[in-house]
C-alpha cells in the first residue's frame, strides 16, 4: 500500500493588510469599540489580510494551488484529486474544488469540497491520504481557502476582530516512503451551538442567521481539551511519542489556545509554528498557511515529523502526523 507524501506547498494572501489600529478606527465609524491592546492581549493577533470586494475563495485557492504545484515540480495534468476545505465557498454549487480544477486546466479525477470549518484542512488531508493509500488517486491537491470576512457580523466586536482571509495548499503524492504517518479525525455534533453560522439560502432568500456566532470561552475549553487528546492519539497511532515530533502546526485561532496546548503537552514554544499574529484566524486556511510559511523559511526540513492540528465548528477536530 503506497504512502501519501507532502511534496509541495503554496499560499495566497489578499493584498490588503489591516492592522488592529486600522481595524479599530474603521469599526469606530460604526460605533463598535475595540483596541489594539484588547485584541493583542486576548488573542495575540496584530493584523489580518482581508479580501477586496469581489475577491473569492476560488481565486485565493487557485493561486495557492498553482504555487504548490510549482513547488512540487508536478504538472497540472498529474493532479487526479482536488479537495478544497472551506466554509465560504463561492457558490452553493458547483464546489470550489470544481472551480479550482477548471482554473488550473485540470481535466480528470475527482474534485470536491470538505466542510469542517477550522478543522477542514486536516479533514481534507486525512481524506486525500485515504484516497492515495487505497490506490484511488496518485497526486492530490489539498487546499484550505476562505473569505471568512464575508460571514462576519462587523457589529459584533467579540468575533469580527478575530478572523482573516487567505488560502494555503499542499500537493500530496503516492510514495514508497512515509509520508503521512497517521490521521485522527473527530466530531461532536452535540456541540454545534458553541460555534456556528446557522443560516442558509432557501427559495431565493437568506433564512436563519448567516453570520458567525461563537461562545468564545466554550470554544477555548473544547479546543484545548480535544487538541491535546488528539495529539496524543495521532502520535500513539504511529507508535511514536510527542518527543519524536519536530514541529507542531496547530490551528491558528488564538495564541492563548496555542500556549495552553503547548503547556499541556509539554512542547517547547520553539517547536510550535505561530502565524496567528500576522494572519489572524483564517479558518480552513490557517494550518496550510502556517505549514507553507515554516517550510519556505527553512524551519521545517525534509525528513522531519510535523503534527498538523485543526479544530472548529461542528464541533470538529483532528490531527495529521506527517513525515516531510
Ligand atoms: N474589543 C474590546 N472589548 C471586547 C472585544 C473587543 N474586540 N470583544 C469583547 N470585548 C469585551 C466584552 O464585551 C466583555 O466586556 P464586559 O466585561 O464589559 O462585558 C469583555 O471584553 C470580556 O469578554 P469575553 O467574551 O468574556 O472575553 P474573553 O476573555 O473570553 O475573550 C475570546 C474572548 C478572545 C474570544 C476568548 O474567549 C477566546 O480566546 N476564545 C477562544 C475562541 C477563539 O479563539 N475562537 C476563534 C474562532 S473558533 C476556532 O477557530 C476554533
Amino acid at each position: 500500500m503506497p504512502y501519501a507524501k507532502i511534496i509541495g506547498s503554496g499560499h495566497c494572501l489578499p493584498d490588503r493588510v489591516v492592522s488592529n489600529d486600522e481595524l479599530a478606527a474603521d469599526l469606530a465609524t460604526r460605533n463598535v469599540e475595540t483596541s489594539d491592546e484588547w485584541i493583542v492581549t486576548r488573542t495575540g493577533i496584530r493584523q489580518r489580510y482581508l479580501a477586496a470586494p469581489g475577491e473569492t475563495t476560488s481565486q485565493f485557492a487557485t493561486r495557492a494551488a498553482a504555487q504548490a504545484i510549482e513547488d512540487a515540480g508536478v504538472a497540472a495534468a498529474d493532479i487526479d484529486l482536488i479537495i478544497v476545505a472551506t466554509s465560504t465557498p463561492d457558490f452553493v454549487f458547483p464546489s470550489t474544488a470544481c472551480l479550482v480544477q477548471a482554473n488550473l486546466g485540470v481535466t480528470g479525477g475527482a474534485a470536491f469540497d470538505v466542510q469542517a470549518v477550522c478543522a477542514g484542512f486536516v479533514y481534507a488531508l486525512g481524506a486525500a491520504n485515504a484516497f492515495i493509500r487505497a490506490g484511488q488517486a496518485r497526486t492530490a491537491l489539498v487546499i484550505g481557502a476562505e473569505v471568512f470576512s464575508s460571514i462576519l457580523d462587523w457589529s459584533d466586536r467579540s468575533t469580527c476582530v478575530l478572523f482573516g482571509d487567505g488560502a494555503g495548499a499542499v500537493v500530496l503524492q503516492a510514495s514508497d516512503e512515509p509520508g503521512i504517518l497517521s490521521a485522527h479525525l473527530n466530531a461532536d455534533g452535540r456541540q454545534m451551538k458553541v460555534l456556528h453560522a446557522a443560516g442558509n439560502v432557501s427559495h431565493g432568500k437568506v433564512t436563519g442567521d448567516p453570520f458567525l456566532r461563537m461562545d468564545g470561552q466554550a470554544v477555548f475549553r473544547l479546543a484545548v481539551t480535544h487538541l491535546a487528546d488528539s495529539a496524543r492519539t495521532a502520535v500513539a497511532q504511529a507508535n511514536l511519542s510527542l518527543d519524536d515530533v519536530d514541529w507542531f502546526v496547530p490551528h491558528q485561532a488564538n495564541i492563548r489556545i496555542i500556549n495552553f496546548l503547548g503547556k499541556r503537552l509539554g512542547i517547547a514554544d520553539s517547536r510550535v509554528v505561530v502565524t496567528v499574529d500576522q494572519h489572524a484566524n483564517t479558518s480552513a486556511a490557517s494550518v496550510p498557511l502556517a505549514l507553507d510559511k515554516a517550510r519556505k523559511d527553512g524551519r521545517i526540513k525534509a525528513g522531519e515529523r510535523v503534527l498538523l492540528q485543526g479544530v472548529g465548528g461542528g464541533f470538529t477536530w483532528g490531527s495529521v502526523l506527517a513525515r516531510m
